[in-house]
């Protein structure tokens, strides 16, 4: 049976080969203190790609030992980190999915003894502190090598995290981001960091390396988002995977719409670009994200803990058949490990 889940999409110049997306998941407590796996994720990953589905992206790797948000976190800053990607790459495009990998630098939600953010919004927290320009040019460096070693390790393109509260959403989020230089103040100034780092990266990797941003819906107004949308579609960004930002919470989704916020925003942003954009969040059965698909509500549907529930998942929804529902027990993030679905995999 063919539905418009079953459709192919263009990303910058890869075709997609449907419309459902892994989005990142970290395997907590599947890696060691250096950036290193302890278990081989190719398995993993791959399993999900057999399952069908088109775009794989890989969890959330951390760009700098110090923007960590995990101990046991995958790391991109050292070349000697570029095996455990290109093993996770042959497996999924052997099965014919598109493979990117998640970026990120967790500002002040890192680890650490000393942590950066935009600017210090609890003085009682001595272990904060003000990015300087100097830090600031650092992680936009550390963003293009990561993206580099990315590239090397056969992967189709990045993600560049900007959602969850992390940095980048630090940096964008009027509650953080106190700064009164270029980097703070105005829209413009508080987007710059983003943008800079999203240039920078493109300028490094060239036109065809897929870049994709995890858009965080995260400040008082949708003007202000939506704004953003169009400013990341004109810096060349491809695609926009929406989620939840710093101030998500005040967005009311309008009576009737079926899901939740986070997957309103990704609707509306849907409707101020040309770029495939995503939304995500409690899409557990083929039949929602048919609905999002056929009502052009999005370009792309992201199945996070759906997928962690049945690796088969995209392939059952493109055929007609019924899925491991995911109950959003939650223990996939607080309990296990991020890789395993205690329902279905005891
Ligand atoms: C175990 C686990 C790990 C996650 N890791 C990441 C991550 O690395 N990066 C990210 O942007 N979001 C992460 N998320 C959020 C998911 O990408 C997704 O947005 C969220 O689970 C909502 O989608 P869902 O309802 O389909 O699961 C994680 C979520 C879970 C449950």
């Amino acid at each position: 049976m063919n539905n418009r889940i079953n459709r192919s999409i263009k990303v910058n110049k890869h075709t997609v080969k449907n419309r459902i997306i892994m989005p990142a998941l970290v395997c907590f407590n599947w890696g060691d203190n250096d950036g290193f796996e302890t278990v081989d994720r190719s398995d993993h990953y791959g399993k999900r790609a057999k399952g069908g589905t088109g775009l794989i992206i890989v969890e959330a790797t951390a760009i700098s030992k110090d923007g960590r948000l995990s101990d046991t976190q995958l790391g991109l800053w050292d070349d000697d980190h570029i095996p455990q990607f290109e093993r996770i790459t042959k497996h999924c495009h052997t099965e014919g999915s598109v493979v990117i990998v998640q970026l990120v630098h967790a500002g002040m939600k890192a680890i650490g003894n000393l942590v950066y953010s935009s600017s210090v919004v609890d003085i009682k927290d001595k272990r904060c502190l003000e990015s300087s320009v100097e830090k600031i040019e650092e992680i936009k460096k550390d963003f293009v090598l990561a993206s580099l070693r990315a590239k090397k390790a056969g992967l189709d393109g990045i993600e560049i995290h900007g959602a969850h509260g992390y940095l980048l959403s630090q940096f964008t989020s009027r509650e953080v981001n106190r700064r009164k230089d270029r980097y703070g103040g105005s829209l413009d100034n508080r987007l710059r960091l983003s943008m800079e780092i999203i240039q920078a990266v493109r300028d490094a990797v060239g036109e065809e390396f897929i870049i994709s941003y995890r858009f965080g819906v995260n400040d008082p107004t949708m003007k202000e988002d939506k704004y953003f949308a169009k400013e990341l579609e004109k810096l060349g960004v491809d695609i926009l995977d929406v989620s939840i930002g710093i101030g998500a919470n005040s967005i009311v989704a309008p009576v009737g719409f079926p899901f939740s916020n986070i997957t309103y925003m990704g609707t509306v942003i849907h409707k101020e670009v040309n770029i495939p954009v995503a939304c995500v969040y409690g899409i557990r059965e083929p039949i929602e994200a048919k609905y999002l698909l056929e009502n052009n509500m999005v370009d792309m549907v992201a199945v996070g803990r759906g997928l962690l529930a049945d690796s088969e998942w995209t392939n059952k929804a493109i055929n007609g058949e019924s899925v491991n529902k995911c109950y959003h027990c939650k223990p996939c993030k607080y309990q296990v490990d991020g890789r395993t679905c205690p329902r279905y995999h005891k």
